[in-house]
């Protein structure tokens, strides 16, 4: 209920005046299979054009070098069969579990005759079922809103897209992947929009002309929001009784992976200050929580405090039994929808990137990356920082690169996620303030 609630409120303050979008693989709308737009006139030409709004290679890109090309085909090879043999399935391939996630996998009755599942994950898994705009479309005579009146989905605005992406690379009501999944041997995730917005890699520019047709949010907006919807589905896995349980205990994956899957023999816990946890305890993977102490102490600084109160008593009551899980989930989950409507509205400028950035190393200082998750995001949070920063204008290509070449050490830190050392992650921490030009 509240969810729904949170939702309409923000389409209606954000998404201008967009009508609140289904996921496309939840709509009504037929999908005609990736043919249909793969046509050399339409998107499937070989070289970008030049007089076009749009690059019109996208169909090449996708096909040569997104990663959502081989969705499928993925649940043909070894790991998929093994994943599938060690949960009872028949085959990775027809079944529902793997195809909602690695396919385009709408009802038998939402698919055009052209339409093949083994497409993988694409142009209508991401931009919606296209029966109702491709005529209009095609005419060249559409405006982006006329397309998604029609029932194109609006990637284009961050909140929609944190809401797709996540559904797939976290889950949702209807789709999630498991620690039994995880146990059969399915990888672990990881996801953050703006980075991986970025390594998609794009099939479109984002030009003078894209900004007349469509909202452009900075990355750091895209980074920000997208930790609050991650959150907010984490949290709102846990509050739920199917997603959240899994016999006596609660849903592992939603919990720190290395609490539990790291060397006894290398002793490194230390405490940290926003769990009050001691040692031994299974934590619950806060990485988006740690993110968002840093973002709302500058953006929203009492939604923030209420955060960290929140986070800190859930900790508690999932591992020490003081309070309910299920009301404190519930309560962590309300805030960052609420933060999601504010960094939606707030424009953040150049003093906020810098704040957001010397947050982040105040809590490296502070020993919050102790656990690799949260070191993994700040890594790519940092990244998609100095990217801001560059494309604000604050620095120059030469400090950029010095950033870089200081920021290239915390990916060697979090490389391998089993031999994950906080100690070396800190050292190339202070490499990266080095390198940071007082601005
Ligand atoms: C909730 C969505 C979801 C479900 C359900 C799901 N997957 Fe995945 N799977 C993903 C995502 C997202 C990735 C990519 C993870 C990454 O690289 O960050 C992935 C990655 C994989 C990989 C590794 C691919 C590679 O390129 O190395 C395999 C293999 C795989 N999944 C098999 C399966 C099988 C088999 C099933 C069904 C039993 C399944 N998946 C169910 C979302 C899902
Ligand atoms: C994993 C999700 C995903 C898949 C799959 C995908 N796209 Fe996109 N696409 C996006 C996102 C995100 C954007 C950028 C936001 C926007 O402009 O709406 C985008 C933008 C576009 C644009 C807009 C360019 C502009 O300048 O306005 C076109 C055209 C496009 N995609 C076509 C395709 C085609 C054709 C395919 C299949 C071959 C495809 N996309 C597959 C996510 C996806
Ligand atoms: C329908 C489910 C689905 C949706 C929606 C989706 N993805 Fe994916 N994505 C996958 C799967 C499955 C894989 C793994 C494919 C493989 O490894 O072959 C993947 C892989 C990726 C990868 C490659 C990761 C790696 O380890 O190299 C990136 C980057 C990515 N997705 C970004 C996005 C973004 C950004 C969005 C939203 C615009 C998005 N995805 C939406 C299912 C999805
Ligand atoms: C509360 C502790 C705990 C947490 C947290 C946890 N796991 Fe596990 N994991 C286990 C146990 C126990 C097993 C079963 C070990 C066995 O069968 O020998 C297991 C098994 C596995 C296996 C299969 C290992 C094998 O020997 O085949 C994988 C892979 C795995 N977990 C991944 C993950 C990932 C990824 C996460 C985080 C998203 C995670 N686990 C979180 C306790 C945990």
């Amino acid at each position: 209920m509240i969810r729904f609630f949170a939702f309409v409120l923000f389409a209606a303050l954000f998404a201008g005046n967009a009508p609140a979008a289904t996921l496309p693989h939840y709509g009504t709308d037929v999908h005609l299979g990736v043919a249909s737009c793969a046509g050399s006139t339409c998107h499937g030409a070989v070289e970008p054009w030049k007089n076009s709004t749009v690059l019109q290679n996208e169909y090449v890109t996708w096909t040569r070098r997104d990663k959502h090309a081989k969705a499928y085909e993925v649940l043909l090879n070894d790991r998929s069969k093994r994943i599938a043999r060690n949960l009872g399935l028949p085959d990775a391939h027809t079944a529902q579990l793997c195809l909602d996630c690695h396919a385009d996998n709408v009802a038998a009755d939402k698919r055009s005759k052209q339409f093949q599942v083994s497409d993988g994950v694409g142009c209508e898994s991401c931009h919606g079922g296209a029966a109702r705009w491709l005529g209009i479309h095609v005419s060249g005579q559409s405006t982006h809103q006329d397309n998604l009146n029609l029932g194109m989905y609006p990637t284009a605005d961050p909140v929609a897209r944190a809401q797709l992406c996540l559904s797939c690379h976290f889950g949702d009501e209807r789709k999630f992947v498991t620690h039994r999944l995880m146990g059969a041997g399915h990888p672990r995730m990881s996801f953050e929009l703006d980075t991986f917005t970025a390594i998609q890699p794009a099939h479109y520019r984002v030009d003078a002309d894209y900004a007349k047709r469509k909202t452009v949010a900075p990355g750091v907006q895209t980074w920000a929001i997208g930790q609050a919807m991650a959150l907010a589905q984490s949290m709102e896995a846990l509050a739920d009784p199917k997603r959240g349980r899994d016999g006596i205990f609660p849903e592992l994956v939603l919990f720190d992976c290395h609490a539990c899957h790291h060397s006894m023999s290398e002793l490194r816990w230390q405490p940290r200050s926003s769990t009050g946890l001691g040692p031994g305890a299974v934590r619950l993977n806060d990485a988006n929580a740690i993110m968002l102490a840093a973002i709302t102490k500058r953006v929203a600084p009492e939604l923030g405090q209420r955060l960290t109160q929140q986070v800190t008593a859930l900790h508690a009551a999932v591992s020490q039994g003081r309070g309910s899980a299920t009301d404190g989930a519930k309560s962590v989950a309300e805030i960052a929808r609420q933060l999601i409507s504010r960094f939606a509205a707030h424009n953040f400028g150049r003093e906020d990137v810098q704040a957001l950035l010397g947050a982040l190393l105040a809590q490296g200082r502070a020993g919050e990356f102790q656990d690799y998750a949260a070191a993994e995001q700040a890594t790519m949070a940092m990244s998609a920082l100095a990217a801001t920063l560059r494309q604000l204008g604050a620095i120059d290509d030469k400090q950029h690169q010095a950033i870089t070449a200081a920021l290239a050490k915390c990916y060697d830190a979090t490389q391998k996620d089993e031999s994950y050392k906080p100690r070396a992650f800190a050292e190339a921490l202070a490499g990266v303030e080095a390198a940071l030009p007082r601005l």
